[in-house]
């Protein structure tokens, strides 16, 4: 088992720019978990079945490939809302539980971000983030970013996306989005991209066994 770092936290918190940054320095492997249930969102929407379809949607994420997915198809607040409603069921995320865990697993270890890394895929990671901002702060900041690509809706209306996916991620029965108890918690509302990451090197450093890291 390589060395694990677990990050989790809400939409538009950061954690998969900071993610990606950590596994490139330390040369882990990196899994954005949010991709898997985008993927499973896709293949119902393309075969217009409806995103409660329990059954279609547990067969299309045992069926998934994602090395065959097109990720710009993938990405975009509109597919992380239907991500977040497949994401309530049951079967849907068990069976997306192993192929999480066997990623975690390579040599010499694996940086996964989601909502349930720490708590329930790899509950004995050596490294948990929970990675968070105000819902203010991440509005402002997919905002700006929907700005940028010339195709943004009022503010209100993005903040408005940022509080029902919380609720909803927040509120589900099964592996709801909460920080482990063992997390630590990095508040990015007032860092930049730098700041961020260098508070995570922090907390990965003071961690046992992450010597053996670059
Ligand atoms: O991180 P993201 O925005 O790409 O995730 C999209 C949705 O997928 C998120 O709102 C809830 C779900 N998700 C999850 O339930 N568990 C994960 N580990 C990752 C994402």
């Amino acid at each position: 088992m390589g060395f694990v770092i677990a990050v989790d936290g809400p939409a538009a918190s950061g954690k998969g720019t900071l993610s990606k940054r950590i596994a490139a320095h330390y040369g882990l492997a990196h899994l954005d978990t949010g991709l898997l249930y985008r993927a499973v969102a896709r293949l119902l929407l393309d075969k217009n079945r409806p995103l409660d379809d329990e059954k279609a949607a547990a067969a299309a994420a045992y069926a998934l490939e994602l090395a065959f997915m097109d990720e710009s198809r993938l990405r975009g607040a509109e597919m992380g809302e239907a991500a977040s409603r497949v994401s309530v069921i049951p079967a849907v995320r068990a069976a997306l539980l192993d192929r999480q865990r066997d990623f975690a697993a390579q040599a010499p270890g694996a940086v996964l971000d989601g909502r349930d890394i720490g708590t329930v895929i790899c509950p004995d990671a050596d490294v948990k983030l929970f990675v968070t901002a105000s819902a203010e702060e991440r509005a402002r900041r997919r905002h700006r970013e929907l700005v940028g690509r010339g195709d943004a809706p009022p503010y209100e209306t993005v903040l408005a996306d940022i509080h029902a996916r919380d609720a909803r991620d927040q509120g589900r029965a099964t592996a709801p989005l909460r920080p482990a108890d063992d997390a630590v918690l990095l508040d990015t509302s007032d860092l930049d991209v730098e700041g961020a990451f260098a508070r995570a090197r922090e907390i990965v450093e003071a961690t046992r066994g992450a010597s053996s890291l670059r």
